[in-house]
């Protein structure tokens, strides 16, 4: 688990991966990014390949109950993430648009849930999220990281919080971003997304029979990271 054991080596090293799964709006991607930079390890953000993959469907206007449309789009999606330099910011490129801003937006984390359920989309993109396992580790955040995509991973964290709190973070952010949001309308489409995500047939989003489970709803991000940490020393 040292990184300078794995410097060398390009191969998938599935003993270096933690995942952390969890709803929308609990703090995966905060976990996720402070511990891969405390690991100084790779970093995935599944979602934001499921939310570019909407954006590609949304801009060629092909019609969501289109499976075969959407396999091809999902196999050859030309997408790039790139660390921008003197800093932890990742943007996303689609087909060399930078697209990190609307990636972001409700609508398009609704539209990618609801693609994100068709099996055939899942699987033409399982392989891109695998390819993220490069040394010297992986943190990898999502809904299926630890059930399906790195089923084999030693360190599996499952982040849970209620609807309300996830809705209140939510609302947060948005105001941060200086945008306007309504928290009877931000609670109902997390609990919308939830139910979407949780009762899908295709990798639902449940923890792992060996993750470890935190309840964020009372927890600072510091006292997250620390049980997370502290997993990863056992
Ligand atoms: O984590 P997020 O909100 O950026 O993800 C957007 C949607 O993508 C989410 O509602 C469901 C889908 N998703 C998924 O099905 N599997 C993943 N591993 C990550 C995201």
């Amino acid at each position: 688990m040292v990184k300078s054991e794995y410097q060398n080596s390009k191969e998938l090293r599935v003993n270096n991966v933690l995942t952390i799964d969890g709803p929308s709006g609990v703090g995966k991607g905060t976990v996720a990014r402070v511990m891969a930079q405390k690991l100084d390890w790779n970093l995935l953000d599944s979602g934001a390949i499921y939310r570019a993959f909407a954006l590609a469907v949304e801009a060629r206007g092909v019609n969501i109950a289109d499976e075969s449309a959407l396999q091809k789009i999902a196999q050859t999606l030309d997408l790039e993430f790139k660390t921008e330099q003197d800093s932890e910011l990742v943007s996303v490129f689609l087909e060399g648009r930078n697209v990190s801003k609307t990636l972001r937006t409700e609508q398009t984390g609704e539209i990618a849930s609801k693609i994100a359920s068709i099996g055939v989309v899942r699987t033409a993109l399982l392989k891109r999220q695998q390819d993220f396992a490069q040394a010297p580790g992986l943190v990898a955040d999502g809904r299926d990281m630890g059930t399906v995509v790195f089923a084999d991973a030693p360190f599996k964290v499952f982040l849970t919080a209620s609807a309300q709190e996830r809705a209140k973070r939510r609302l947060k952010q948005l105001q941060a971003q200086g945008t306007m949001g309504i928290m009877s309308q931000i609670l109902a489409e997390v609990v919308a997304r939830d139910e979407r995500d949780c009762s899908r047939k295709n990798s639902p989003l449940k923890p792992a029979n060996d993750a470890l489970i935190i309840d964020t709803t009372e927890l600072s991000i510091d006292k997250v990271i620390a049980q997370v940490s502290e997993l990863m020393k056992t």
